[in-house]
């Protein structure tokens, strides 16, 4: 009943998603023998990380852990129509994305959008089900006046409309409360009977109660991360809530060898990896306030930092709610994190939308789908310059795209999960193709710099 996250999200909330596949190898069969229900190993920033700091193709991580997880269910995170990048990507980018990933053994693929825009998700989970995946739903849980349990429960129906297995609360920034966590859930298990996962952080300290809560109503499965890599700006961990739950339902006992030897490991490696590591220690309960989810507060304070603007950190956490809610109540999640991220921080510097970035440009247009509240017109006004918003689903004003990456990328895209790094992640994937096959090939790269052409990772809409 539960569901590892130490590979995925702990990593990513603790130590900016550096942990190396050299690192996760060893250990695997250990995590094979402790009965998750799945373990979530994958995601987009794993992918960004791995191709942008690592050097390491995350097509061979996922097949390593394939090979080695023998009883233990796959899971990645998917962006929706976003996959595992920051733009929305045509169709035949999904089709080839989805059908790969199942090619190489995944068995469960989690998809949320930030907007709760179920357009978003449609072409993802019509194509994961062709291709045999089971498909969890998640909800991008947030807090406004808007997003009441009505709005969640419509929008599982829509989930489950289109064609999802299972629902995932997400609440990514950790806000959720166990009193809302006991009705959805309750809720979601009594009209539609799915399968409910329960996703959240401890930044707050609210997830271990959430998690209680949530398996009093009925929940079914719960993210944890092992204990070195639990807690903080990361899921509750596993020894914890498996203590607790075991009084409460039948389970595996826990295997405490197993379980020391992947706590040894797991405690050098977050040892290892310090200097990247912002864990706090003691709960952050401005989070209720700002409801920046870890990964992104990591980001940000890492910037500013870099910047020496530390000085400005408060200011930027007032204004981030302001952009919010002037953007209709995004939740806080790639790629939208960023975009209000960024936002707020020219906000500050240089007064507020003095200057816009192109991504809150095209997020008001609705280029990245339908914010949950119709945004006032006034301010549409203002950041379009009196262009109209678009009311269609983002991906159909996209033309399909793999024939023309195929054609810049020529011999850097040969393999198909070359190409799908080279569309997804452009200026980041590009030089990280170079690298592999100057490597392994020792082309003439004069010659190749002349072939390509492709520059933008986030080429412009055709609209
Ligand atoms: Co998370």
């Amino acid at each position: 009943m539960f569901v590892d996250t130490t590979l995925r999200d702990a990593q990513q909330s603790l130590i900016a998603t550096r942990m190396r596949t050299e690192d996760m190898e060893p250990v695997l069969d250990a995590f094979d023998e402790l009965g998750f229900h799945a373990m979530e190993v994958w995601g987009g920033a794993t992918y960004d990380s791995m191709v942008r700091f690592l050097d390491e193709d995350p097509w061979e991580r996922l097949k390593t852990v394939r090979s080695k997880l023998k009883r233990t269910k796959i899971q990645m995170l998917l962006r929706g129509q976003n996959l595992v990048g920051y733009r929305i990507y045509a169709d035949d980018v999904v089709e080839l994305f989805i059908k790969k990933v199942a090619d190489y053994g995944l068995d469960i693929v989690r998809i949320f959008d930030a907007l709760n825009d179920v357009r978003n998700m449609s072409k993802p989970i019509e194509v994961s089900k062709r291709f045999g995946l089971h498909v969890q739903g998640a909800i991008s849980y947030t807090v406004s006046p808007f997003h009441t349990i009505d709005y969640y429960i419509d929008y599982v129906e829509k989930l489950i409309d289109a064609g999802v297995d299972s629902i995932c609360i997400k609440d990514m920034a950790g806000i959720l409360t166990p009193k809302i966590a006991y009705e959805l859930v309750k809720l979601i298990k009594k009209r539609f009977g799915v399968s409910v996962d329960i996703h959240s952080h401890c930044t707050s300290g609210l997830a271990p109660m959430v998690y209680l809560a949530s398996l009093e109503a009925g929940a079914d499965w719960f993210d944890t991360a092992l204990s070195p890599f639990s807690d903080g700006t990361s899921q509750p961990p596993y020894e914890t809530l498996h203590s607790a739950f075991i009084e409460y339902r039948r389970m595996e006992p826990m295997k405490t060898g197993t379980l020391r030897f992947l706590v040894d490991h797991f405690s050098r490696l977050r040892e290892k990896y310090r200097e990247y590591d912002v864990g706090r220690k003691y709960p952050d309960t401005m989070v209720f306030i700002h409801q920046i989810p870890g990964g992104m507060y990591s980001n940000l304070v890492r910037q500013m930092a870099e910047q020496g603007m530390m000085d400005k950190l408060e200011d930027v956490l007032k204004e981030v709610p302001r952009v919010r809610k002037d953007l209709g109540y995004p939740p806080l999640v790639t790629p939208i994190s960023q975009i209000v991220g960024v936002q707020a921080l020219l906000n500050v510097l240089h007064g507020r939308y003095r200057i816009v970035t192109n991504e809150l440009k095209r997020y008001v247009k609705g280029l990245y789908g339908k914010p949950p509240v119709k945004l006032d017109p006034e301010f549409v006004d203002m950041i379009l310059e009196g262009e109209k918003p678009v009311d269609v689903r983002p991906a159909d004003l996209l033309s399909p795209e793999l024939r023309e990456a195929k054609r810049r990328g020529g011999m850097l895209v040969e393999r198909e999960e070359d190409l799908l790094t080279f569309v997804i992640l452009g200026k980041v994937g590009e030089p990280f193709l170079r690298r592999k096959y100057e490597k392994n090939l020792r082309i003439d790269f004069e010659y190749v710099d002349d072939m390509m052409k492709f520059t933008g990772d986030v080429p412009v809409y055709p609209i």
